[in-house]
């Protein structure tokens, strides 16, 4: 039997190259594995855990369904769809609210770490693994591709899965999460001892966006911040965090090994030259995306044909398990 695999991405700011190399790209490569049957979401219901423009939302998701397409997910190979269209996610939550303990979501590192930069702390904030459980688990996954940051999170449903099953009988699979050996934490280019990550976009030097300008590319990467030094290998050593960094990214991207990547620079003259291959790297590998999108985003109409598709799909696999939790927890079935 396939195993299958689930994955989503929020459409809160444009992807950055941490969700390419940490997330999507390995989505592409699951895709192409004949031992899988993936399913790919964006997750705008996340998304609304913190305040939105409405409008800016609308048009970061449709975005966000456009770049799926264009970095080489295919809606005849994969499920693509919009969380919001398959009712099963936000219903199915609330079922797992009910089996799970309030002091299992506030023990969470990133509700942790963002609720502290929150004024008002919305409840769905606090609630945010539990709908990313329902996500997973009525899809019966045995596996989640996501950065170290998520690990948490998939932990959760597990739990949540073991608990309705010890509760209710045998129902849920319990899923595995998928961490990238490498590249599953790409740091902030303008402080490698941060993770680079969307809420921290607007900071100057921070991120790359996927669909960036080369120049900008090039700029931002020429100014990233590394060491006083010269020496150019992988290290966990915090000094030289810049340029790990940068050599991370540089192996992710072109799929060489770490061997292979210190030998291109065994007789670079500086960090100058690891910037300037860094650079050029990101920008081939991110030139096709950038070409493929603004074909696809002009398409509004076959958009939301192949989001209708995609959801269609979706809730033939997840509303029949809807309706089995239903009945075991006691629900009479309309
Ligand atoms: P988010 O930006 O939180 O919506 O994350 C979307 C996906 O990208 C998740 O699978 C994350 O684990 C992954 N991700 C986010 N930031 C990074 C990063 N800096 N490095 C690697 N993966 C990341
Ligand atoms: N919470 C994840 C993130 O911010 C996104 C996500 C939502 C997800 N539902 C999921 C990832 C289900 C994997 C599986 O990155």
């Amino acid at each position: 039997m396939k195993r299958r695999v689930f994955s989503g991405i929020q459409p809160s700011e444009m992807i950055h190259i941490g969700n390419y190399i940490g997330a999507v790209k390995r989505w592409v490569e699951s895709q192409n594995d004949a031992e899988k049957e993936n399913i790919f979401c964006v997750v705008d219901l996340h998304a609304l855990t913190v305040p939105q423009d409405p409008h800016a939302l609308r048009e970061r998701t449709l975005e966000l369904m456009a770049l799926f397409l264009a970095v080489g997910l295919d809606p005849d190979k994969s499920i693509l769809f919009l969380q919001s269209h398959v009712s099963v996610h936000a219903e199915g939550a609330w079922l797992l609210n009910c089996v799970t303990p309030e002091g299992w979501l506030k023990k969470m590192t990133q509700y942790k770490d963002k609720s502290a930069k929150q004024e008002t702390v919305l409840t769905g904030l606090l609630d945010y693994p539990v709908l990313m459980a329902a996500d997973i688990l009525f899809y019966d996954v045995h596996e989640v591709p996501v950065g170290e940051d998520q690990k948490q999170h998939v932990e959760l449903a597990r739990n949540i899965a073991e608990r309705f099953n010890y509760h209710y009988g045998e129902t849920f699979i319990v899923p595995e999460p998928m961490i990238a050996a490498s590249g599953a934490r790409i740091m902030g280019l303008d402080d490698p001892t941060a993770k680079m990550s969307k809420s921290s976009a607007h900071i100057k030097g921070h991120v790359i966006r996927l669909l960036d300008d080369p120049k900008d590319i090039e700029r931002t990467i020429m100014r990233s911040k590394t060491d006083s030094g010269s020496e150019i290998r992988f290290s966990k050593d915090p000094e030289k965090a810049g340029v790990n960094n940068l050599l991370t990214i540089y192996h992710a991207l072109t799929g060489k090994s770490k061997e292979a990547v210190e030998q291109d620079f065994a007789n670079a003259r500086g960090y100058g030259d690891l910037k300037k291959a860094v650079a050029e790297v990101v920008i081939a590998s991110t030139e096709q995306i950038r070409v493929r999108h603004r074909d696809i985003i002009s398409d509004r109409a076959e958009l939301e044909r192949l989001m209708k598709l995609g959801a269609d799909k979706a809730r033939a696999i997840s509303e029949p398990r809807l309706r089995d939790v239903k009945k075991k927890m006691g629900l009479i079935l309309g």
